[in-house]
């Protein structure tokens, strides 16, 4: 972990490398389709300060209301949106981030992500994308389902460096080589899919360290990667998990258990696709 990250509140926060305030823990909001405003409304009165959508997830407009519903200023919540990039490189960026910031009925997105290292584009897209947070659309610029490899590409392109890399990370993917990286090179680490997708939520080992910490299966995953250090957005559709899915930060899990937890990697299981070893060709970084 590091020392610029203190999980210990909901409202705990980390300072991106381009000196952005981003809270550390949100709610993710894939597969949220009707309810989406109310359950945003809703999460923001329960404390949540920070929401990640994206183009793909057909939302960005219920998340956009659901700010409007909750009656909290626009700079109080954290919204973090991406898009896939694709064939139409620069152009594609940008007329994604418009449909963004329509969606959301707002001047500016906290933090944009190219989504995955996809579309043969990518370096392209980034530059269009760096310019547009130069104009103040994005307060911040990052990625997801980058590898080292992409990351590196990045870097030797001369391009500023990404502020986030948002990745699956659980006790069954630690993805330890890509944390590393990041961590060496002052790029914030966001895990997506704490719970792998409710899979695991009746996992045996899982548990039993639940059962004797008095606690819930999915709030030992979400401790597991607050302790870790990662920014973390578990995702419900319903309104009456908010509160205790939010319930993991007056407690730790002991050392001796995070040891147990951690065991579960060494054989690794993605819940989800990984276009983390994609080829740089298909990212479009060469
Ligand atoms: N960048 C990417 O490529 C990428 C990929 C995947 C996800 N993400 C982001 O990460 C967020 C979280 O990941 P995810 O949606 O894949 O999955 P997740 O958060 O790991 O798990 C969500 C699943 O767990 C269930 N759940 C939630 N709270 C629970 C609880 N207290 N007890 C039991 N089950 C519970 C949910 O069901 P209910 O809805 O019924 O509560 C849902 O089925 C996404 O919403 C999205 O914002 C990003």
């Amino acid at each position: 972990m590091t020392s610029r990250l203190i999980a210990s509140a909901i409202h705990s926060t980390v300072k991106l490398n381009d000196g952005v305030v981003m809270p550390l823990f949100g709610l993710g909001v894939y597969q949220v389709e009707n309810n989406c405003a109310d359950l945003v409304a809703a999460a923001i009165d329960t404390g949540y300060k920070l929401i990640d959508t994206a183009e793909f997830y057909h939302n960005e407009e219920g998340v956009g209301s659901g700010l409007k519903q909750s009656g909290k200023k626009r700079e109080d919540i954290f919204i973090v949106s991406k898009w896939f990039p694709s064939a139409e490189g620069a152009k594609g960026a940008l007329k994604a981030l418009d449909h963004c910031l329509k969606g959301l009925q707002s001047n500016y997105v906290d933090l944009y992500l190219l989504h995955a290292p996809q579309g043969g584009h990518c370096a392209e897209a980034y530059r269009a994308l760096l310019d547009a947070k130069k104009q103040g659309k994005i307060r911040s610029l990052g990625v997801s389902n980058f590898g080292v490899s992409h990351l590196e590409a990045l870097a030797k392109l001369g391009l500023d460096k990404p502020s986030v890399n948002q990745i699956e990370l659980h006790p069954w993917q630690q993805k330890n080589d890509i944390v590393k990286y990041c961590r060496e090179h002052d790029i914030t680490v966001m895990g997506y899919s704490p719970l792998a997708k409710g899979h695991k939520v009746q996992d045996k080992t899982v548990g039993e360290i639940a059962k004797k910490l008095s606690k819930t299966p999915a709030q030992v995953l979400i401790r597991w990667s607050v302790q870790h250090g990662f920014i973390t957005i578990p995702k419900t559709s319903q309104a009456s998990r908010l509160q205790s899915n939010a319930d993991v930060f007056d407690w730790s899990i002991p050392e001796e258990d995070m040891k147990t937890l951690n065991a579960l990697g060494e054989k690794p299981w993605s819940c989800t696709w990984d276009p983390t070893n994609n080829s740089l060709k298909e990212a479009g970084l060469q």
